[in-house]
């Protein structure tokens, strides 16, 4: 079959009755997700796809979709394990009476405008039989074309119910083929793109990790119907669980051909015992979709994660210098005062302190000892937190400061006082990595701690206004000593959230401070935690080749803005690799530029071009933070280039970025067709970035948005890690 789009395929050649009683249609502007409900019969989904205007032809579909025929489950919106239903769930529960099986049905729904942007859907569905029921509630982002679903289940029967498994949302797709693009990694990799055709059973990504869970695997993915992703056509629909513990996504290709698509927390050794009246929420999927390719799909998503799911999303970022590279742990107060003075020259906005200034009796020297400590450490910093923020103030900076508020090493005082605090598994060894273990957050007194560090580290000084907060190990053998012996399962559940209460909490008293978002590099980029920071740290790996990769996944999701992407020393400290300072730069700023290495490093022409290269991109990063970026040219193509644009909304202004990774025979030419300009504009080209100026023909000279998209340019871009970057801007 060919491309006939969603859901219930035998369904669209009846030509039974229309039913419409109970249609319910959750759109935004360009898309439709159609549900038919019926008082007592399944929640059937009808379609989800391109907006669609004319919906009454759907009510054919529940008539053979319904129970006691053949062939319904591959329709159910929200389909429990109970009934005819034998593929993967999106519940599991298992009454008060031990009962396993559970058949929902629609019940009622209601929607209400939030506001001209947002429209609440909740489809209230129940149990034929027991008192428990579901709630699905939609949010449809008009303008951003984002539709978010949450799941909420309550019971009222005799006992506690168990439920083992409930996830956030159930999509079922029908193509001839479903390509699915998922992003694995590891730490310092983050974030690596792989598509494959999906094939009958299951394929699963999940992560099983507790926190850190974006290093292994993202629960973002894109899923293509009938062909791989395009960057310019095709229906592509894309999810991501807003999520930061445990996930598990699923694609499930049945037996009549129907992509199933079921997103949610990971049930792995995670069910929960609910008495009467408690309620269990799940966290929302994102999804959205888009029939002209990946590209649409970014922009709906960086426009709704800027406007409703990261802090601050309509302010540009300052330009950071982060000491981590330069200094790691061997600093006293002359070095940082040393590099905010480097950096203040070099035009940097935000000096961040990294690791290493906490800890008296167990100092922070190394990654061994101090975590937990967060008092100053005298011996390197005698004069304080405050005295360093009012020094950067002084050199017209901002001042930021690192913390791992959930972490305690062993040797530290606070291990010491609170051995209980410390995520374990009954009278089992407790397992170090990077030699500390994990507070347990489902405690309440933790979290008041966590909190407290936070509260606390902002009270060294009025003129600390940024926060790296990292997290730099995974849960494993996890248990804790709150929870009762029978409440173990809740641990990974309670754990995140409790870490999403503290962040209220501190964005409660603290709504004006830039966080950053960190997990040994890109442990926790997922839109769950997002929400409550500024940015991002995507990697530790701060190799521009990398780079190129990490951020060209990373970004079909999560804005360009919110991607830390820092400058760092030549070898590269991860990968050893030497790369010119302007291909490092160039990539840097794709994202959010900084710097991270030792500024004394940089000398003569090699300083000059840093500064030039700050100036330049405060001057460019309106576009490149708050505009659209088009992908011009993938670096998994494996050709050697790679390419992207950014576009201001008023489509008056264009960055663009050009690489070649390795070196090309020298009479080719890089030709790349630029995206997202007005045809009928006219924009002066200048190349930006150079080293010694410009020497190709068509910086300075005035092309039409029409020549540039259609005919493109030849760019004379073919060495290896030679880059160009093209300022466009409309005469
Ligand atoms: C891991 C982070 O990703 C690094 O940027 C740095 O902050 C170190 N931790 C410090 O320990």
């Amino acid at each position: 079959m060919n491309k006939s789009k969603i859901m219930a395929a035998a369904a669209m050649a009846l030509t039974a009755t229309a039913l419409n009683a109970a249609q319910i249609k959750i759109e935004t502007d360009d898309i439709s997700l159609v549900l038919d409900g019926e008082t007592g019969k399944y929640l059937n989904l009808c379609y989800f796809g391109e907006k669609i205007a004319n919906t009454a032809e759907f009510g054919y579909a529940w008539h053979i979709t319904q129970p006691d025929t053949n062939d319904q489950y591959g329709t159910q919106l929200y389909p429990a394990y109970g009934g005819r239903f034998f593929l993967n769930p999106a519940l599991k529960l298992t009454h008060a009476d031990g009962v396993l099986t559970t058949e929902l049905v629609y019940k009622s729904h209601e929607s209400r405008q939030v506001d001209a942007n947002r429209t609440e859907t909740v489809v209230h569905l129940q149990d034929k039989l027991y008192d428990a029921s579901i709630d699905l509630r939609f949010t449809a982002y008009k303008a951003e074309n984002v539709i978010t679903q949450s799941v909420a289940f309550s019971h009222n029967e005799s006992g506690n119910v168990t439920v083992e498994n409930i996830a956030s949302s159930y999509i079922t797709l029908k193509a001839s083929d479903y390509y699915l693009t998922h992003f694995h990694g590891t730490w310092a990799n983050e974030m690596q793109l792989s598509e494959e055709r999906l094939t009958p059973g299951v394929k699963v990504v999940e992560s099983k990790k507790g926190m850190r869970t974006a290093q292994s695997d993202n629960s973002a993915f894109l899923l293509s119907l009938d062909a791989p992703a395009q960057e310019y056509s095709g229906e592509v629909y894309a999810g991501a669980l807003a999520w930061t513990g445990n996930y598990k996504m699923q694609f499930e290709v049945d037996e009549a051909g129907l992509l199933h698509i079921i997103g949610g927390i990971n049930p792995f050794a995670s069910s929960i015992s609910l008495a009467a009246g408690e309620q269990f929420v799940t966290p929302d999927m994102v999804l959205t979709y888009s029939n002209q390719g990946c590209s649409q799909i970014t922009h709906n998503l960086h426009d709704w994660a800027r406007k409703y799911n990261l802090a601050h999303g309509d302010l540009l970022r300052p330009v950071v210098l982060n000491s981590w590279e330069g200094a790691y742990f061997s600093f006293d107060e002359k070095v940082i005062t040393d590099m905010i003075d480097d950096a203040a020259a070099f035009g940097v906005e935000m000096f961040v302190l990294d690791d290493g200034w906490f800890g008296n009796k167990f100092p922070r020297n190394g990654d061994n000892a101090g975590l937990g400590d967060w008092q100053v450490n005298k011996k390197k910093l005698p004069h304080g937190i405050g005295y360093l923020a009012d020094y950067a103030v002084s050199k017209g900076m901002k001042f930021g400061i690192w913390i791992e508020p959930e972490m305690v090493n062993p040797d530290s005082e606070l291990a010491h006082k609170h051995p209980e605090w410390i995520v374990q598994s009954g009278k089992r060894d407790l397992l170090p990595m990077r030699n500390q273990h994990l507070l347990d957050l489902t405690n309440p007194e933790v979290q008041d701690f966590v909190f407290e560090t936070f509260d606390n580290v902002l009270k060294m000084s009025p003129n600390i206004s940024y926060i790296k907060w990292d997290a730099n190990r995974h849960a494993d053998n996890v248990g804790s000593t709150y929870l009762g012996d029978d409440q173990q399962n809740r641990f990974w559940n309670d754990y995140i959230r409790g870490l999403y209460s503290v962040y209220e909490r501190i964005r409660a008293k603290y709504p004006d401070v830039l966080i950053q978002l960190c997990s040994s590099g890109g442990g926790r980029v997922d839109f769950g935690a997002l929400k409550y920071h500024d940015e991002f740290w995507a990697s530790d790996n701060t190799n521009a080749l990398n780079r190129l990769y990490i951020q060209y996944s990373t970004n079909l999701f999560f804005p360009a803005m919110a991607t830390a992407s820092h400058v760092s020393t030549s070898p590269n400290h991860q990968t050893g690799m030497m790369l010119p300072l302007k291909f490092r730069f160039d990539v840097a700023m794709m994202g959010r530029l900084g710097m991270e290495l030792q500024p004394r490093q940089l000398e003569g022409d090699e300083k000059t071009f840093a500064s030039n290269a700050v100036k330049l991109y405060k001057q460019l990063r309106p576009v490149i933070q708050l505009g659209d970026l088009y992908r011009l040219d993938s670096p998994y193509d494996e050709d050697g280039y790679c390419s992207d644009m950014y576009v201001s909304k008023d489509r008056s202004e264009a960055v663009v970025f050009a690489f070649s990774t390795v070196y090309h025979n020298r009479t080719q030419s890089y030709d790349i067709k630029l995206h997202g300009l007005d045809p009928a504009k006219h924009y002066m080209l200048t190349e930006v970035n150079t080293t010694s100026g410009s020497s190709y023909p068509g910086n300075g000279k005035v092309y039409s948005g029409e020549f540039l998209m259609k005919a493109g340019l030849s760019l004379p871009v073919g060495g290896a890690y030679t880059s160009m970057v093209l300022h466009l801007v409309e005469q």
